[in-house]
């Protein structure tokens, strides 16, 4: 393969240790500079110029974008994407990790331990969400910050509305988060490759400094995950897309609480601690995906025309419960059955003789109309955890003392 290394630092260690890794398994592998490139967009014929000339054909990139320069960065990873080049982290996986409130926004729905955490505008919503995610002391976060920079810990509620305060007066917007004291100072990162998790360190922050970045002083060691904090970091990594991730959670109580998902990690510390190639893990990942890039699903099923992916629970609908797929014929319909989730369990592209039970969960793929026809008419309702606080919506009054 011929390998791009998108990077601005040729020099820096993780740079040099993914040109060896590619080098060592036969590839040859490039550094260009992300900011030496310039997008060329036109009619059915997308394309990229280096240093001004026409760039040759590549089969892979690995994208490595600093946060100083991510909308410069994206740009390019998506005009490789565009020319049907595979990347290692796709441009909209990144863009998602970048911020801290929208990766967990996303974390949040799935089964991945999280700290609680709050985000509002208004003045008058401080004090509230604070009460939400347990009360002071509290942290609060610029949500595109890296390194430690941007992350408070504010004691009492007078110092945390004026951080909220004084950062959102200087355009950055913030979130609010539970305190995990639990954590002592200390994080687990967990790279992820792929779908395993390759190699793992916690940081211990030094002195009375409670964020443990390395680029904060904070020191590191190679730890054997705990199967939950493995499964969580997997988890995490796949829900945001990411085939290369660096995944941080703090120890808290109840298990892992995933912070943060970086695209980028850097290499050094995590092989210096654990003495892990992980260069090589990310090389033998590419070798092994080069023949699948993206492709937008939705997008190609709305430019067939009629033609879209359900997925719903098999609940009142008589005419398929029980029964056997040879004996529905959906294919005849234009529908077909793409994955049977039972619980725990998946079966993916079922044959004839797999049967629907009540309860199932259908993946199904197929023309709209008859999609419809086939799904309850009623989903069943959600149950919502019980939280304190009252619904606010119909209070036209708000808090005009009305
Ligand atoms: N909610 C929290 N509770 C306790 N410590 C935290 C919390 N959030 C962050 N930290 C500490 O601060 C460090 C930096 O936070 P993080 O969200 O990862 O931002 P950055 O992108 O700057 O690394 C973490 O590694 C952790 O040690
Ligand atoms: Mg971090």
């Amino acid at each position: 393969m011929k390998i791009c290394i998108l990077s601005r630092a040729r020099k820096a260690y993780s740079t040099q240790r993914l040109v060896e890794a590619a080098k060592a398994r036969g590839h040859r592998a490039l550094v260009l500079d992300t900011l030496k490139f310039s997008i060329g967009v036109e009619q059915r014929d997308p394309d990229l110029y280096y240093r001004s000339k026409r760039l040759s054909h590549y089969d892979a990139v690995i994208p490595r974008i600093g946060a100083s320069i991510t909308f410069y960065g994206l740009s390019v990873v998506r005009q490789f994407e565009q020319m049907g080049v595979y990347v290692a982290n796709e441009s909209l996986a990144i863009a998602r990790s970048r911020d801290k409130l929208r990766s967990i926004q996303i974390l949040s729905r799935h089964d991945i331990g999280i700290p609680p955490t709050a985000f509002a505008r208004d003045k008058n919503d401080v004090i509230p969400a604070i009460e939400r995610v347990g009360g002071v002391p509290v942290i609060v976060k610029v949500l595109e910050g890296t390194q430690g920079v941007g992350v408070i810990l504010a004691e009492n509620v007078k110092i945390a509305q004026a951080i909220v305060e004084t950062l959102q007066s200087a355009r950055q917007n913030v979130l609010i988060q539970k305190f995990i004291k639990e954590s002592k100072g200390r994080d687990i990162r967990a790279i992820v490759v792929g779908d395993r998790v390759v190699a793992a360190m916690r940081r211990v922050a030094t002195g009375d400094e409670f964020r443990s970045n390395v680029h904060r002083g904070g020191r590191t060691e190679a730890v054997t995950l705990d199967p939950e904090y493995e499964r969580t970091a997997i988890r995490a990594a796949q829900v945001l897309d990411l085939r290369v991730s660096g995944v941080d959670m703090l120890e808290g109580a109840d298990g892992p609480q995933v912070m943060e998902v970086n695209s980028s990690p850097g290499l050094e510390g995590i092989e210096g601690a654990t003495g892990v190639d992980v260069a090589g893990a990310i090389i033998e990942d590419i070798e092994s995906r080069v023949l699948f890039p993206e492709v937008n699903l939705r997008q190609r099923l709305r430019l067939t025309g009629g033609f879209g992916i359900a997925e719903f629970p098999v609940h009142n609908i008589p005419e398929i419960e029980g029964k056997k797929l040879s004996d529905i014929d959906l294919m005849a319909r234009n529908v077909q059955v793409i994955t049977i989730t039972r619980g725990n369990e998946a079966i993916h592209t079922p044959n004839g003789n797999d049967e629907i039970h009540t309860g199932d969960v259908l993946l199904c793929y197929g023309e709209l109309g008859a999609l419809r026809a086939l799904m309850p008419k009623e989903l069943p309702k959600k149950k919502r955890r019980k939280k304190t606080g009252q619904t606010g919506e119909n209070d036209s009054q708000g808090n005009q003392g009305g």
